[in-house]
């Protein structure tokens, strides 16, 4: 049986490794919140938490499985340790989900097995397909781990790899968990992985990485262009360190080179068919509602979503840009959802064109925020001429921290 697909499949960590940054905690409210904009963005898994971890974790990845893993929802995932209490934790909390998934992990750097887990290869090779088994139980998904592949020895690895696959892991998902890789031995590893692991057509091959070497999208690019099928990603790259590969730069990549990627895919070049599932339209929105909630500010030159990105500053670029946008743009801005609307908001404006304005920013609020927020923004539009976003951002954030 092969389980390989020709769209790639977008696991979204926002809420889960994008979590782990530091000061970026969310309430269970908030997680809800981002959990329903992923879903509107189109992402197909969303790894909404670690339930074993707190009770407030807990909660958050079950109401998630309620309220967002419906039926035409995405898949909704819980992250376990290779252990039963963990394990136990995430099917409980997963139950109410119409697709369910558990992710579980244990490592398998040398590294990692004598300095943390104080285990030795033998004893990690009869826990995983123990531990998978179990999680089987709860659900029929199960994705496994080798935590710290990068730094793995490629054939103890493999030995895991088939070893969860025999007992039931669907996804096999390879971390470079410290961003230790370079774009070419990453992509030699999953070679390595889809050449040597016997049972490897009966799974999925995911990514994850982080980027402590600003590496790891190119790393999973190359890691696409050699097998990999899904990749594990965080909305502005956030999450522990130096944060994850950042979804919108994955997805903005494969949708403008598409015909880089078509033949990795088994596609014609001159393929028009989109590469993943994301609507990218969505993506500004969902960049800033994340960027609001967790308090992590995007830096105005991030690739696709900083407040630069679209911008033409010196005379040559501008010049050349009003001749034709192609000269200095390679994508839409109408693309990620950026309007390039004309509507400057000012002390005129109704409260139509604030909410409008709010909503593409990425802010829904209720009745009462709104008007209290509209209030505001016409005491600060009286002493200002022109509202830029940054002063609606703020003039919200301050409505938000005092409800
Ligand atoms: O970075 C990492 O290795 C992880 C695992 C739990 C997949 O986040
Ligand atoms: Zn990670």
């Amino acid at each position: 049986m092969s389980n390989q697909t020709d769209r790639i499949i977008i696991f979204d960590t926002t809420l889960r490794d994008g979590e782990q940054s530091p000061g970026a905690s969310l309430t269970v409210e908030e997680k809800l919140t981002i959990a329903r904009a992923l879903a509107r963005l189109g992402v197909d898994i969303i790894e909404a938490g670690f339930p074993y971890a707190s009770p407030g974790d807990f909660q958050a990845v079950q109401k998630i499985a309620e309220t967002v893993g419906t039926e035409n929802g995405p898949r909704i995932c819980g992250l376990a340790r290779a252990s039963t209490k963990d394990i136990k934790a995430a099917g409980e909390a997963l139950k109410p989900a119409f697709k369910s998934r558990i992710h579980t992990f244990i490592a398998t750097s040398d590294i990692h097995l004598k300095h943390k887990l104080k285990k030795t290869r033998s004893e990690v090779l009869d826990i995983v397909p123990e531990m998978v088994a179990y999680a089987k139980t709860f659900t029929d998904d199960i994705e496994f781990s080798p935590e710290d592949a990068g730094r793995s020895d490629p054939e103890f690895m493999y030995q895991v790899l088939e070893t969860a696959i025999a007992a039931g892991a669907t996804t096999v998902n390879i971390p470079d968990t410290v961003g230790y890789t370079t774009p070419s031995e990453f992509g030699a590893i999953i070679k390595g992985i889809k050449d040597n692991v016997p049972n490897i057509d009966q799974a999925i091959i995911s990514v994850h990485g982080h980027d402590d070497l600003g590496l790891a999208v190119a790393n999973f690019l190359e890691a696409v262009k050699n097998g990999a099928r899904q990749l594990e990603c965080t909305i502005n790259g956030i999450g522990e360190r130096a944060g994850n590969a950042a979804l919108e730069e994955l997805v903005m990549a494969l949708h403008v080179r598409r015909q880089y990627f078509n033949p990795f895919l088994g596609r014609a070049v001159d393929s028009t068919e989109p590469l993943t599932n994301i609507n990218t339209q969505e993506i500004y929105k969902t960049s800033r509602l994340v960027s609001n909630l967790t308090g992590m500010i995007v830096q105005p030159n991030k690739a696709i979503v900083g407040a630069n990105a679209f911008a033409h500053e010196s005379g040559i670029h501008q010049d050349g840009v009003l001749k034709n946008k192609l000269t200095y743009e390679i994508m839409d801005a109408e693309s990620i959802g950026l309007t390039n609307n004309q509507i400057v908001l000012g002390k005129l404006s109704g409260r139509n064109a604030f909410r409008t304005r709010l909503s593409e920013l990425g802010f829904e609020l209720s009745d009462n925020d709104l008007n209290n927020a509209f209030l505001r923004f016409k005491e600060v539009a009286d002493k200002k001429k022109e509202i830029t976003d940054w002063d609606l951002e703020a003039i919200v954030n301050d409505e938000i921290q005092q409800a």
